[in-house]
């Protein structure tokens, strides 16, 4: 059977480590694969926050397209990709998706998910926002094949290390695909002793 193809853009906003782990996530788990396109900035943002060049980066994913590949595949609505997740996502890749302006592939293949009515997942990061920034996350969400999901940090599941806080956050930006990962630990509920009166 084909696997289902996930093209994961990454921009230069803090979070590149987010990235490495979806990725990861994405070659365990069967049944997907990954296609990934990096901005200028995610490289430059890579360096700074790990110890990983963008080639090892490239080196997990499946596939890998130059960001002025305007002419590769997921530039087409006739690319059989499932689907689009990008992480981190920057305010100013944000921009270009609500406002159409397709000046690169990751902002191409992101426009394409759009039009085709494919689920686009943003894991959109800034702190604090702006009211630029939330009116673009706004507009977008209004679209059903939209999910704005920024990387919020997770307490309930006990993380011990920052690695399973990563992999908590990334697991949950793959759940909108269908990639249930074991690492993706959904709320189970309060018991009734640890619900104080
Ligand atoms: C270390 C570092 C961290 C950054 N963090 C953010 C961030 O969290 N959010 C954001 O929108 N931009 C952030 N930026 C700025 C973006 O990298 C910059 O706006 C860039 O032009 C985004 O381009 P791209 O979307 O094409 O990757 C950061 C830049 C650097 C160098």
């Amino acid at each position: 059977m084909e696997k289902k193809k996930i093209i994961v853009g990454a921009t230069g906003a803090s979070g590149l480590p987010l990235l490495i782990e979806c990725l990861k996530l994405i070659r365990r788990a069967e049944g997907f694969s990954s296609i990934l396109l990096m901005t200028r900035s995610a490289k430059l943002t890579l360096q700074h926050e790990s110890d990983m060049k963008a080639s090892e980066a490239a080196g997990l994913a499946d596939e890998t397209f130059g960001i002025d590949e305007i002419g590769a595949g997921p530039a087409s609505g006739s690319y059989h990709a499932t689907g689009m997740l990008i992480v981190p996502c920057s305010m100013k890749t944000l921009a270009g998706i609500c406002s159409g302006y397709a000046d690169n592939l990751l902002l191409r293949a992101a426009d394409v998910m759009l039009k085709e009515k494919r689920p686009l997942v943003l894991a959109v990061r800034e702190s604090p926002l702006s009211a630029i920034h939330l009116r673009n996350m706004h507009e977008l969400s209004l679209l059903p094949t939209v999910h704005i999901v920024p990387p919020m940090m997770v307490f309930y599941n006990h993380p011990r290390t920052l690695e399973e806080m990563l992999q908590q956050v990334a697991a949950r930006l793959l759940a909108p695909f269908g990639l249930i990962s074991k690492e993706y630990r959904c709320w189970q509920g309060l018991s009734e002793n640890e619900t104080e009166e």
